[in-house]
C-alpha cells in the first residue's frame, strides 16, 4: 500500500491557506491513487516540541534513554521518522511567519533529521537515507518573495529535505496574501492553476 504524509504548519486552522492548498492537493492525489494510506499531521493543533538535549542524546544512543521524558521524546522522533520512512509522498502547507517557517515545522524537522536513522555522515558529507520520495510543498506568504533574497523558505525546505535523501520536490506558492484582496487573489488563483497542473501529470 502506497502512504501519502501531510504535514499542515498553519497556525490559523480552517483558514489557513497553506494548509488549505495543502489539503487540495493531497485530496487530488489521494483521488487517482485510490488506497493510498492517508497520515495528516495538524502542527498547530498538535505540536510537536523544540528538541532539546536530553532527547537528542537518544537519538546518538537509544541506551541514553533513561528518564520518561527522554523516552517521551525518542517515542515521538520514532514515531515520525517511521511516518516520513513509509511516505512515498510528502505534502507540507507551509505559511510564511516572521520571514520562515513556522517554528512547529522546524521542530518536526529536528525530530526526523537523524544520522543513521535518515541521513549518514561520509567523508564527502551527510548522506541522505530516504530515496525515491516525491515532495509537494504549498508555501503562503503575505509578501512576494519568489526569486528575492528574502525567500529563506525554499532554500532551506530543499536543503533539508536534501539532506535526508528528498531531492525530487515541487513547489506550489501562493503569494501577496497580505497585499489586498486582488493581489491575494491573484495569488491564490496562481496557486490552485500549480496544483492543478501538479495533480494532472502526477503519477498514479
Ligand atoms: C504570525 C504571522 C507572521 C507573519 N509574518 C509574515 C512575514 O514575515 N512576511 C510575510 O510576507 N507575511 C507574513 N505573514 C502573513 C502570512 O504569511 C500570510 O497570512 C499567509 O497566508 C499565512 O499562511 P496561512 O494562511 O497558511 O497561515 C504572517 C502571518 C502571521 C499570522
Amino acid at each position: 500500500m502506497k502512504t501519502l504524509l501531510q504535514i499542515n504548519a498553519g497556525l490559523q486552522g480552517a483558514n489557513s491557506q497553506s494548509s488549505q492548498l495543502a489539503d487540495k492537493l493531497a485530496a487530488a492525489l489521494l483521488s487517482k491513487a485510490p488506497g493510498t494510506r492517508h497520515i495528516k499531521r495538524d502542527l498547530s493543533a498538535d505540536p510537536i516540541p523544540h528538541l532539546d538535549h536530553a532527547t537528542f542524546l537518544t537519538f546518538c544512543d537509544p541506551g541514553a534513554a533513561v528518564t520518561p521524558a527522554q523516552r517521551a521524546g525518542l517515542a515521538l522522533s520514532d514515531t515520525l521518522t517511521a511516518e516520513l520512512k513509509d511516505a512515498d509522498t510528502l505534502v507540507f502547507g507551509a505559511p510564511m511567519y516572521n520571514l520562515n517557517l513556522p517554528s512547529t515545522l522546524k521542530a518536526w524537522i529536528d525530530h526526523v533529521c537523524r544520522a543513521g536513522e535518515t541521513f549518514r555522515y561520509s567523508e564527502a558529507g551527510p548522506v541522505g537515507l530516504l530515496e525515491g520520495k516525491k515532495a509537494y510543498i504549498a508555501i503562503a506568504q503575505g509578501g512576494q518573495f519568489l526569486g528575492t533574497p528574502a525567500d529563506l523558505q525554499t532554500g532551506y525546505l530543499k536543503m533539508a529535505l536534501g539532506l535526508i535523501g528528498i531531492v525530487d520536490v515541487e513547489m506550489i506558492y501562493a503569494q501577496g496574501m497580505a497585499l489586498g484582496p486582488e493581489v491575494a487573489e491573484a495569488g491564490l488563483q496562481a496557486a490552485h492553476r500549480r496544483i492543478d497542473d501538479l495533480s494532472r501529470t502526477a503519477a498514479q
